[in-house]
């Protein structure tokens, strides 16, 4: 089927579910009946979609023209768009696209058209889908995956399939990210194999309109476990042949496929330290194989092993020697912390570090350690915290932001990847304000110097704004704005600093319960398991004190940040709060700025936590009248039960570290209602 007859089939699907508000629209609800006339010269898939949509949702004055021009302007970089009164100029037929997208965007929150030239922070801009080739999903809490099934069904493509696979890339389009790896990084060699290689042409026909481009996460081991060889070793010209012919199949099938994604000598999966080489010897091989292509590799810093010493060390001291020794087709994809996602962590200190190689971002879209889709967490205020924070690397100002996009170091690719939260759910995310988290990683991963206030406030107007076919009266859309909009960003933008209130304040991390990473588990620590998979390792709670000593007398962890970063972080007084017990095994009586001692600034950030969850509920309820029932009804009961969580982190943190502080929960604080023991024994995602 072509792409027209796919694209009327799906406007019909939308126009059958105009008023259905089960979030499955996403922020794109902007449907409207004013005319416009387009006027584009040139004809593509891609201009005939941009077209389409601007009629779809035309929000200005009925009757309007806009032109669409292909046509180079040296200010206009690579997929970037230049609008000015009636028309949208671009490089390429994808920046028409995503011009559109912003004109139908500003139109539609409101906003002054003036005179803009929009350029990608990053050239690319990437989702990352952990999907298991069964259709389950690693970290997923939105339900199956949208790419894969079980595998005998693999080759078929049904007509549902499409439709959904082009919506995601519509909404993805929408927000300017241009691709997806499609399979979990703890990779299936079948991936390979040219049946799944078939669904991987099949996905990527629905997507390119929409300049997404697919790309894939590889088993290093893939030539001995389907290639039939009887090595892995990078260097061994059997298994380079063996690259090199599979990438020229992938290419045959997708002459636009984008690269591979691999994760290498990380928590068991193999790498080319495996056959006594580095690092660079298995990312290069890839690398020559994917570029006379024109194809990436992505390969992650995400490493650590049991008997390595920190683990927060261990990237840095794995990837710093091999600096200037990948291709230029190489990018090393890095956590934005140093251990793991955590509700908050400083910021790896590879960033900025390696000057010779490119560097890209991984930040985590699906909740994993913030409440998966039961808690209300918007994440776009971590991702600015992160993207702003200063290396100090060459000169103060140069920030992770500019130390990733090219500003300061010459990368021959810039990218940014987002660890999606996306399934097969209705409202594709599991919680409606998830759909937010997916949402501002599209926006930072275009414009990495956004706020986040402002991000929120694009999505709350495009996600729940009353619709122009309810024709709300302007006093109506005035009372919108106060009693919904503004409270509702507020609650957003705090919701992050509550989650790490709640979980883990002062710099704490890792104290999950269980595999799961869902509820509280300082105590958690089965006989056998590896020390760095559970909470003592990280808190290290003794009668002495709390957290985890990464001064110079401790793991020396602080000598991986430059100056002036290294000695503030080394000393408790200069040191951050926020990262206190990150760097720092403090005595429980320790004075903090407020003059409180450290267990009371513990007891008092976790109660203070809660509280906020409980606030969220008020403003939630309160907002009622200005939101549909499904919606309304489906957040109501997700901050309930964000709630009786929060409740639980809290009582579980402080009753298990009391037991160490041996001091009083202060009686300002509300009384736990939980029993420690009970809580020790609970399954928290039930
Ligand atoms: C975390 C996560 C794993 C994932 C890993 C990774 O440890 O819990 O499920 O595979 O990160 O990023 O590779």
């Amino acid at each position: 089927m072509d792409i027209k007859t796919l694209f009327t089939i799906f406007i019909f699907f939308v126009v059958q579910n105009l008023h259905a508000e089960d979030g499955h629209g996403l922020w794109l609800r902007g449907q409207s009946t004013n005319s416009v006339k387009i006027i584009c010269p040139k004809s593509s898939a891609t201009l005939d979609i941009a077209g389409q949509e601007l009629k779809q949702s035309w929000h200005g004055k009925s009757g309007a023209t806009i032109i669409l021009t292909v046509k180079s302007d040296p200010l206009i970089k690579g997929e970037g768009f230049k609008l000015s009164s009636g028309e949208i100029q671009a490089n390429t037929d994808l920046g028409i696209l995503y011009g559109a997208y912003e004109l139908l965007r500003l139109q539609q929150t409101g906003e002054v058209i003036q005179e803009e030239i929009s350029n990608p922070s990053y050239e690319r801009r990437l989702l990352n889908h952990w999907d298991n080739l069964d259709g389950s999903i690693e970290r997923g809490y939105a339900g199956l995956s949208i790419f894969w099934r079980n595998e005998k069904d693999l080759l078929t493509v049904t007509e549902n399939d499409k439709i959904l696979w082009q919506e995601y890339a519509r909404a993805n389009a929408s927000i300017g990210i241009n691709g997806a790896v499609l399979d979990n990084v703890n990779a299936s060699p079948l991936v390979l194999t040219t049946k799944c290689l078939g669904r991987v042409k099949a996905i990527a026909e629905v997507l390119r309109p929409y300049g997404m481009k697919t790309y894939l996460s590889v088993k290093f081991s893939s030539p001995s476990l389907i290639g039939g060889l009887k090595t892995s070793d990078p260097l061994d010209p059997e298994v380079i042949q063996w690259w090199n012919d599979k990438v020229k199949e992938i290419y045959t099938m997708i002459p636009d496929f984008g690269g591979f994604l691999v994760k290498a000598n990380s928590e068991g999966q193999p790498g080319p330290q495996n056959f006594g080489r580095t690092h660079a010897d298995g990312a290069n091989m890839m690398a020559d194989a994917l570029n006379p292509f024109g194809g990436i590799v992505m390969w992650r810093a995400f490493v650590y092993e049991t008997s390595g010493g920190d683990r927060a060390k261990q990237a840095y001291s794995e990837f710093i020697p091999l600096d200037g020794q990948f291709r230029d087709n190489v990018i090393i994809q890095i956590k934005n912390g140093p251990v793991d996602f955590q509700p908050r962590e400083p910021f790896s200190p590879l960033f900025g570090a390696m000057t010779k190689t490119s560097a890209m971002p991984e930040l985590q879209i699906t909740q994993e350690y913030l409440g998966q889709s039961n808690q209300l967490v918007f994440l776009s205020t971590m991702w600015e915290e992160f993207l702003k924070s200063d290396t100090y690397q060459e000169r103060p100002g140069n920030t992770i932001a500019r130390c990733t996009d090219g500003s300061v170091f010459p990368q021959k690719y810039t990218a940014i990847a987002g660890v999606a939260n996306i399934g097969r759910d209705t409202n594709w995310c599991g919680h409606h304000f998830a759909q937010a988290n997916w949402y501002a990683f599209g926006r930072l991963a275009w414009n990495n110097r956004m706020a986040s206030e402002k991000i929120a406030d694009e999505w709350i107007r495009l996600t729940f704004s009353p619709r122009q076919t309810d024709q709300i009266k302007n006093s109506n859309i005035r009372k919108w704005q106060k009693h919904f909009l503004a409270p509702v960003k507020q609650m957003m933008i705090q919701s992050r600093e509550a989650a790490v209130n709640y979980m883990m304040p002062l710099g704490l991390h890792h104290i999950f319960a269980g595999e799961h990473h869902y509820g509280p588990g300082p105590w958690y620590a089965p006989k056998g398991l590896r020390p760095d998979w559970t909470p003592p390792y990280y808190h290290k709670a003794d009668t002495n004190g709390i957290g985890f000593d990464r001064t110079r007398a401790g793991s020396n962890a602080v000598s991986q940040y430059h100056e002036p970063l290294c000695s503030q972080f080394n000393e408790p007084n200069t040191c951050p709060e926020i990262y206190l017990l990150w760097f720092h095994h403090l005595p429980w009586n320790y004075k903090m700025k407020n003059g409180r001692t450290l267990w009371d600034e513990m007891c008092y950030r976790y109660d203070n936590g809660l509280q906020q969850v409980r606030l969220f509920q008020k403003i939630w309820d309160q907002v009622q009248p200005f939101i549909d029932a499904q919606r309304f009804t489906e957040v109501q009961s997700k901050l309930r039960r964000h709630c009786r969580d929060a409740q639980k982190w809290k009582d579980g943190c402080l009753q298990y570290f009391q037991q160490f502080s041996r001091r009083p929960i202060s009686f300002e604080i509300e009384r736990p209602v939980y029993d420690l023991d009970d809580l020790e024994k609970m399954d928290f995602q039930q």
